[in-house]
């Protein structure tokens, strides 16, 4: 086996020689945080200090740390064919393409395409709408995160995401329905209105499609006013355009209620896309389409090396047999409502809490110097962020202003947890003064 060098200084220094800045740049904490070990909920750092885990690595870790059940599947096709490129048949992606089609809607004829990313996922997403409608123009919200490729970073509405090169044309950004800050408030129908004026201003007055995040994550956990995405999707169809859902945060039960966060929307959607929970940590993605929106895509070929990749699509097999033998997102809803209780305690004792927000384990706090007016407390959230760490937390800043603190979970978090984590939070506002 290699030698793996596990002091900090080392591999601090390695990383600094020979990552390239756009894998370095990414670094929450003020001193490095090195991971050994994950179990469930929890991870140990390399001097055995446990955290409590309300990250998920990104929320890629939906059934918990090193599952048994997904290493087993893992390992089981490893030592039998770790690959199998799409071109050839394998029966395990086929049975859980069947598998994920059941999860969606009935009385659809669902189909699926495996990849590696959300970012390619997104890009999927996006070429099939305008293959099948024939429109090119597209609308995506502001806020909305997508991901790193050019297709998925031109649907992107985060400007520290979009890089300073020509992206893609045709895509129109529209006001979120942000209750909390959005300019028209918690009130849908203005939203509603802008994108009716943007299709009749900005584009042929024909579309493509839309994209949207039920729950906004990047942005800072910002969830879909009611009537909202049932509204676009009908202003987006009437201008002939499908309609996409970005599952990758909020999908596979997250949100508590539904196994599909659009599913409490009470729409169904033309394309699904999903990634990172997908997994449980092992690299995969999906886009899950109506048939007749994918067959758009029938007469060229899109070829990803490792879409469809055995192994992947074993642990994601195991990761909906988890979810489902271990009630998981029943647990998500009945731990995440117990956490949104801790957070309005903790919102009423600190007056820098300006907001708590979100859904089963999809929660954030959004911090402020005055709760009149929401001026952005970015660095009171920074020195809470790094207190969290102390404190035994592994939590994320997020939001436009560096002011949220994002939550979640893997869905194995339980309600013991909740009560360290309570204790833990209130400490880092109390230190904070
Ligand atoms: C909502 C959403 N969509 C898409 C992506 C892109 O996924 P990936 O990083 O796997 O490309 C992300 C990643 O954070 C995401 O949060």
């Amino acid at each position: 086996m290699f030698n793996t060098d596990w002091t900090t200084d080392a591999i601090v220094a390695r990383r600094d020689k020979f990552y390239s800045a756009s894998q370095r740049a990414f670094v929450p904490y003020q001193t490095p945080l090195i991971f050994k070990k994950g179990k469930g909920q929890y991870l140990w750092d390399e001097t055995g200090k446990r955290y409590l885990d309300l990250l998920g690595m990104n929320v890629c870790i939906s059934v918990g740390h090193s599952h048994p059940q997904v290493n087993a599947a893992v390992t089981a096709q490893i030592e039998q064919l770790p690959h199998c490129t799409t071109m050839f048949y394998h029966p395990v992606p086929a049975h859980f393409a069947e598998e994920l089609v059941a999860t969606m809607p009935a009385g659809h004829d669902w189909v699926v395409h495996f990849m590696n990313s959300g970012a390619e996922a997104a890009d999927l997403a996006l070429l099939m709408a305008r293959s099948f409608t024939r429109n090119i123009d597209f609308l995506a919200l502001r806020g909305g995160y997508h991901g790193a490729t050019f297709g998925a970073q031109s649907l992107t509405g985060i400007s520290g995401f979009r890089h300073n090169v020509p992206l893609l044309g045709g895509i129109q950004h529209v006001a979120n329905p942000d209750a909390y800050r959005g300019v028209y408030g918690d009130s849908v129908q203005p939203y509603l209105e802008e994108i009716e004026r943007t299709v009749s201003c900005s584009t042929t007055g024909k579309l493509a499609g839309m994209i949207i995040e039920p729950i906004q994550g990047y942005g800072g956990i910002v969830p879909m006013l009611p009537g909202y995405i049932a509204g676009a999707f009908e202003r987006v169809r009437a201008a002939g355009g499908v309609c996409v859902i970005d599952e990758v945060q909020s999908g596979f039960g997250r949100t508590g209620s539904d196994f599909w966060a659009f599913a409490g929307h009470d729409v169904v959607p033309d394309i699904v896309i999903m990634a990172k929970g997908i997994g449980n940590g092992i690299p995969l993605a999906a886009v899950v389409a109506k048939r007749e929106v994918a067959e758009a895509l029938a007469h060229k070929f899109y070829f990803n090396t490792y879409g469809a990749n055995p192994t992947a699509c074993a642990a994601g097999r195991a990761v909906l047999q988890v979810i489902a033998e271990e009630h998981l997102q029943e647990n998500a809803r009945v731990v995440g409502a117990r956490m949104l209780e801790v957070l309005q305690e903790v919102r009423h004792k600190y007056d820098v809490i300006g907001d708590v927000r979100g859904r089963g384990l999809m929660l954030a706090i959004e911090l402020v110097k005055d709760r009149n007016t929401k001026l952005p407390a970015t660095e009171e959230t920074a020195r809470v962020f790094e207190l969290s760490r102390e404190e035994g937390l592994v939590l994320s800043k997020s939001g436009p202003y560096r002011s949220v603190l994002r939550m979640v979970p893997p869905l194995c978090i339980s309600l013991d947890d909740v009560e360290f984590f309570a204790t833990s939070l209130d400490r880092c506002f109390t230190r904070l003064g």
